[in-house]
């Protein structure tokens, strides 16, 4: 298999898939090609990455390239896989790093090899979980290739395509969820505490959070377990921990309800506008 690749949307996730294939020397800066709907942050790249091939536009990345990660908006992705359309071929890998389009409407475009991902920021500091579909024309050398670099900086879990919607909650849209809740957390006990900074609030909840987050994996503790060691009946955890109980399910289905429901609407407009590109095109 051709040992280059190319991006398509040098955004967040675009520029992290970016530095971590340099910086594990994953591929040489020389066997990366990159292209970007702005040209700005393809120059502040050029400093950083002089050997790496800038692509004038999409078109020419796709004539260069075979493996093409694309890792654009959903609702721009119907676009960009109409311009490339005629450079592809069978022998093209697609990696599509959002599953808010569906399979079915990027086959319209190409008929080979299509992985779907859902990459996630944690990966920045090489952690968190990849989630990945792979269609029918995926072979064992391709699922290789791609595992082996996704595996490089996170942990990655083959899903269908149907459950990737509502598991993404807890790996790509985990990062944005926790903050929130976490800032939540401190505003709270910031509100009741007397000498001591945010900052140091936050601090404290991270540690404390990081340690959590290993007893539970190298301990192999149970959440059920850890409720139970450290809230003891009549004790003051146990007090805080019955109010989450009572209040945090609400909280939760109505955040996913809606998030499942923003999903499903961004996939129904991807494919709508797919639809209608290829009528006009006709
Ligand atoms: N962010 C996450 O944590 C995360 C996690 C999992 C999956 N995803 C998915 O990954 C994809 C990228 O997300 P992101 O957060 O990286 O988005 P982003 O930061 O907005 O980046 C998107 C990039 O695509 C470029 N672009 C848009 N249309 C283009 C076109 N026609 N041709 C070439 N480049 C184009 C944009 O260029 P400009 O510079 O002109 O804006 C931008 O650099 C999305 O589909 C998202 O759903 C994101």
């Amino acid at each position: 298999m051709e040992r280059k690749i190319g991006i398509i949307g040098i955004g967040n996730v675009g520029s992290m898939l970016l530095r971590k294939f340099v910086e594990l020397k994953l591929f040489s800066e020389e066997n990366i090609y990159i292209a970007n709907r702005s040209s700005e942050k393809l120059e502040s790249l050029r400093e950083k990455y002089p050997s790496i091939n800038i692509c004038n536009n999409n078109i020419e990345l796709a004539k260069k390239c075979s493996n093409i990660l694309l890792c654009v908006e959903p609702l721009n992705l119907p676009h960009v896989l109409l311009e490339i359309k005629p450079y592809i071929n069978d022998e093209t890998y697609l990696m599509v790093s959002t599953s808010m389009v569906k399979h079915e409407d990027i086959r319209k475009f190409h008929s080979g090899s299509i992985t779907i991902f859902m990459p996630t920021l944690i990966s920045m500091v090489n952690g968190g979980v990849s989630l990945v579909f792979h269609n029918e024309h995926v072979d064992e050398q391709k699922k290789e290739f791609f595992h082996n670099l996704l595996n490089s900086f996170s942990e990655v879990k083959v899903l269908g395509e149907e459950d990737i919607n509502v598991s993404q909650n807890l790996t790509a849209s985990f990062p944005g969820f926790f903050a929130e809740i976490m800032l939540e957390f401190v505003k709270a006990i910031s509100k009741r505490s007397q000498n001591v900074s945010d900052e140091d609030l936050e601090h404290m909840l991270l540690v404390s959070l990081l340690g959590a987050s290993r007893l539970h994996l190298e301990k192999n503790m149970s959440f059920e377990e850890t409720i139970n060691r450290v809230s003891t009946k009549g004790g003051i955890t146990y007090e805080g921990v019955k109010v989450f109980k009572e209040t945090l399910p609400n909280v939760f289905d109505a955040a996913l309800n809606a998030s499942i429901s923003r999903y499903d609407e961004i996939s129904r407009l991807a494919s709508k506008s797919i639809d209608e590109l290829l009528r006009t095109q006709n």
